[in-house]
């Protein structure tokens, strides 16, 4: 089976006025749709044909393979990442958790967006857990994800010019405010 494009888990309106209606249709209808069609075009008759997603972003050598699944994996984590009901606080264990690590909220988005920030060029900032079990804020180039690092992921911010371009411009700080203000920490809780 080819790999498919996900549904959006919202309608492209939802996260309006913090993510557009037309950011949306863009980022997910044109530019995630062009990484998944160029991933299946790459694997067809290969012997990476019948390979999970995961797989691939883990074993493929570095090149249009592995940054079509990449973006694969990253853009269909990230639409989950955020929700019509999100914003706000964490809450329950996984509150207790981040407090445990960062201090308190405050910190951890001055933390995430600081590292975000300093992402040149193409990317995206994590929050995630160690195999130590600790929580941690990375940053990624291009497609790569904390997979890599044998980390897991647990929250994403796509800090590619397209993610935000459309509404905000240069703005990057205002995207992140929007990002925080739909963030969905019921998925995040679920990854845990
Ligand atoms: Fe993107």
């Amino acid at each position: 089976m080819p790999f498919q494009l996900p549904e959006l888990p919202y309608a492209a309106d939802a996260l309006a006025p913090h993510i557009s209606a037309e950011t949306l249709k863009f980022h997910h209808g044109k530019h995630h749709k062009k990484y998944v069609d160029t991933l299946n075009e790459l694997i067809d008759g290969t012997e990476w044909a019948d390979k999970r997603l995961e797989t691939i972003v883990r074993k493929a050598p570095r090149g249009p393979l592995f940054n079509n699944a990449g973006q694969h994996w990253n853009h269909s984590f990230y639409w989950q990442c955020m929700s019509p009901k999100g914003g706000g606080d964490p809450v329950g264990k996984l509150a207790d958790r981040l407090r445990h690590d960062f201090g308190d909220f405050n910190a951890l988005r001055k933390e995430f967006d600081s590292a975000a920030e300093q992402i040149f060029g193409s990317g995206w900032a994590w929050l995630v857990r160690e195999s130590s079990g600790a929580f941690k804020i990375h940053t990624t180039a291009n497609a790569e994800n904390p997979l890599l690092q044998a980390a897991i992921p647990l929250l994403t911010c796509d800090m590619w010019e397209h993610a935000y371009y459309i509404d905000y411009h240069n703005a990057k700080e205002k995207y992140r405010e929007a990002f925080w203000n739909v963030v969905s920490w019921d998925f995040v809780a679920a990854q845990l």
